[in-house]
């Protein structure tokens, strides 16, 4: 059997930063409702680069600070709902930049919980043996799905990439998974309809259904009730206390949701990693954007236990145990 661990992180985000107020220009809307109500200050808006610039950018300074060599890689799943095209996939078009020629690439649709289900199939592939060197992209142009008229929905949302290294490892670092979806609930929270057209059939719809679509009351309690069940889960199937758990990394979706977690799990929020004021919500980019910042201030210490935690649009939710 064999075992993987996350070696490293990295992260590209847009330079354009967009403020609470410059949003009120935009839209009524005000930084005292959007700050008190999710905790998010501001936010980077791409003003050219699409998801697989951004997710390219993360990688090759994955590769850059790992020294590893793009024929190294065997695999790059990216995690997004922002792809430039429908076909090719965002990680096909970074593995032609890259020049990872052997890599084999393939995007996957998870929303914000992403970034952990496609660690989860990256440890897979890695666990069977077929793969010793994986990169996890997750990254988002979200502002290109958002209705920019829609103050609900559009001052919650940001742009960026972060990606991981996963590779081979003597010691079982990564602990343990818990991965769930409702389809049931899809309709809470949705974005990019396509119709159907065709010269024999012309499928009426509903215009903003491209759009990013929430009911943030259902989202909300949806996270509330999920994210603290599926993070007691994974830290009892190894029996791993929260105390012994050095952070608790959530999907940066509002601090609000993060504090009515903590209250649940009676954990001080000291332990959960918030950079949400700096990003807003970016999707299945949110975890690793903040993995990579916490390893940049030196937060990561060797061998300490983490969980990330993500839950979005499916609905899916999920999370990992991890030990650096
Ligand atoms: N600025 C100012 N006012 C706004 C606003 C904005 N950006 N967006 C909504 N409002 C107004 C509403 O129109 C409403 O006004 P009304 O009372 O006059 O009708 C009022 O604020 C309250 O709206 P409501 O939607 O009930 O607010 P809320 O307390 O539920 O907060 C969210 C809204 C979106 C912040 C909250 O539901 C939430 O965080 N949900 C989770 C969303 C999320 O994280 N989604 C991503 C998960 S991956």
């Amino acid at each position: 059997m064999y075992n993987s661990k996350i070696a490293a992180f990295e992260k590209y985000v847009p330079d354009n930063i967009v403020t609470n107020d410059d949003l009120s220009k935009v839209v009524d809307t005000s930084d005292e409702w959007i700050s008190t109500r999710t905790g998010i200050k501001q936010r980077r808006i791409s003003k050219c680069e699409n998801t697989a610039e951004l997710c390219f950018n993360s990688a090759k300074r994955l590769l850059d600070k790992t020294g590893l060599s793009p024929l190294d890689i065997d695999m790059i799943i990216t995690a997004t709902i922002t792809s430039d095209y429908m076909t090719p996939s965002v990680a096909c078009i970074v593995q032609g930049r890259l020049g990872a020629e052997n890599a084999v690439c393939f995007d996957l649709s998870a929303a914000c919980s992403g970034f952990v289900y496609a660690l989860s199939t990256a440890d897979k592939f890695i666990k069977s043996g077929a793969c010793r060197n994986v990169i996890v992209i997750g990254g988002e142009t979200l502002s290109k799905i958002l209705d920019w008229n829609d103050r609900a929905t559009c001052v919650l949302f940001g742009d960026g990439a972060g990606s991981a290294l996963v590779t081979l490892s003597d010691e079982k670092m990564i602990l343990a998974e818990d991965l769930h979806s409702d389809g049931v609930k899809f309709e809470s929270l949705s974005a990019g309809y396509v119709p159907v057209k065709n010269p024999f059939y012309n499928e009426k719809f509903d215009e903003n259904s491209f759009y990013m679509q929430m009911n943030g009351r259902e989202i909300f309690n949806f996270a509330v009730k999920k994210v603290p069940e599926s993070i007691l889960a994974v830290s009892g199937k190894v029996n791993v206390s929260l105390s012994e758990v050095k952070y608790i990394v959530p999907h940066q979706a509002n601090s609000r949701i993060v504090e009515s977690i903590a209250k649940k799990l009676k954990i001080s929020m000291d332990k959960f990693y918030l950079n949400l004021d700096k990003f807003g919500n970016t999707s299945a980019a949110s975890i690793p954007i903040a993995l990579c910042e916490m390893e940049e201030k030196g937060l990561i210490k060797k061998d300490d236990k983490i969980i990330i935690t993500g839950f979005g649009g499916g609905l899916t939710w999920g999370s990992m145990l991890f030990k650096m």
